[in-house]
């Protein structure tokens, strides 16, 4: 089958039109008034470029951002759910701006359509469910510019990925996955080295589809979230060994965490709904941090929207653990056997042992992911 034939059968971006904000650069830009983004902001002005964010073309006027936290959906009634904003200082002089990396070096303008004034708490308490200053999604928020300024972004210097070979923009993972003839695609969001918990979720999931999309995220994590350039070591391994190479697409979602559980695992879908996925795996705690978010919250909150809104349709799988009773992977809803039998362990004492030396049992991460944590502590 011709790729261009197989694109078709691929899910519609959302909003039904794949965005590219990318360009040239305009003339006059060195004399524009300049704005520095935060880093998170600079990752969303990236997923804006490629059109991860479609159907968003800039940073979100008001009646978007209004609607996004009261009833989590843009002006049009499209489904949307977290906000996509830009914090400035002061409202900008002209009708476009430059934006720059952090050396200060123009790398898109945008045209000035609105600045607002918000309400922080309000907007942490809507997409973050708390207030809390202790949370870091909310502590980033806290620390923000006192304006959002919105506006249609070019973008004309997209940043260096930190991992070229897994770079791949929408059009290109859909374009991937119609040379492979996929119609059918489960994205898998991921901020964690790929545990037995994972594989099982990944391959479940797999079972069903014919495609996955590994789509660990690379942009800001909060400090103790193992690197991304660890991560991605692992990753490798992994899929060398563990998946079939020609049902699984590796591919870095260049966005900032935000932590923001329920509301993010929406976002993530529509996301990866944009790079090509009909299907995204919801499992425990997705996105989430410390207690804020219930165990599946983020699975509940898919119940807000009708089915066909999101089109992309969740795959949501509870807590996964190797059961040595079953002598294999298993969940609440397909083992009967008591806790004693389950190995599960914790972030925390995965770090002691990591941090110790000591190789974590094989039911929980496969031996080489093992190794490459181990070498990742050393160093
Ligand atoms: S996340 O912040 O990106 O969600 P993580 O990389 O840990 O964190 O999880 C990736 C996906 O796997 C999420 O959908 C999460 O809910 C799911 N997940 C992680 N661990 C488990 C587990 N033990 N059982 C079921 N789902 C899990």
């Amino acid at each position: 089958m011709s790729a261009s034939i197989a694109v078709t059968r691929l899910i519609k971006p959302h909003g039904g039109t794949l965005v590219d904000r990318t360009g040239e650069r305009p003339e006059g830009v060195d004399g524009l008034e300049r704005i520095t983004p935060t880093s998170r902001e600079l990752s969303d002005l990236e997923l804006l470029a490629i059109g991860a964010l479609s159907p968003l073309e800039g940073f979100m006027r008001r009646g978007d951002y209004e609607r996004v936290l009261e009833e989590m959906r843009l002006e049009s009634g499209l489904a949307w759910a977290l906000p996509v904003c830009l914090s400035v200082e002061r409202p900008p002089q002209g009708d476009r701006v430059a934006l720059a990396d952090p050396s200060g070096c123009p790398v898109a303008v945008l045209d000035v359509e609105e600045v607002y004034e918000y309400d922080k708490e309000r907007e942490a308490q809507q997409s973050f469910r708390t207030t809390d200053g202790a949370h870091p999604g909310v502590a980033r928020l806290y620390e923000q510019a006192p304006y959002y300024l919105a506006g249609r972004v070019t973008v004309f210097e997209l940043a260096d990925p930190p991992f070229p070979e897994l770079a791949r923009t929408p059009a290109e993972t859909r374009a991937s996955f119609a040379e492979r003839g996929w119609k059918r695609v489960v994205g898998f969001q991921t901020r964690n080295p790929i545990h037995r918990a994972h594989e099982y979720l990944t391959k479940t999931a797999l079972e069903t589809v014919d495609g996955l999309l590994v789509h660990p995220l690379v942009g800001d994590t909060k400090a103790d979230d193992v690197p991304a350039e660890t991560r991605v070591a692992c990753y490798r391994v992994l899929l060398d060994g563990y998946y079939p190479d020609d049902r699984v697409v590796l591919s870095a979602f260049p966005a900032a965490m935000r932590y923001a559980g329920p509301r993010e695992a929406i976002w993530h879908a529509i996301c990866r709904k944009n790079y090509g996925c009909s299907h995204f795996i919801v499992g425990r705690d997705h996105a989430g941090v410390g207690d804020y978010y219930g165990t599946y919250d983020a699975q509940l909150i898919f119940d807000e929207f009708e089915p066909h809104e999101l089109d992309v349709e969740p795959m949501f799988f509870e807590h996964a653990f190797w059961c040595r009773a079953c002598g294999s992977m298993a969940t609440p809803k397909t083992c009967p056997h008591d806790m004693e039998q389950h190995v599960f362990l914790s972030g925390t004492k995965v770090r002691e042992l990591l941090a110790a030396g000591d190789t974590p049992p094989v039911e929980f991460t496969r031996p080489e992911v093992a190794g490459v944590l181990i070498e990742a502590y050393r160093r």
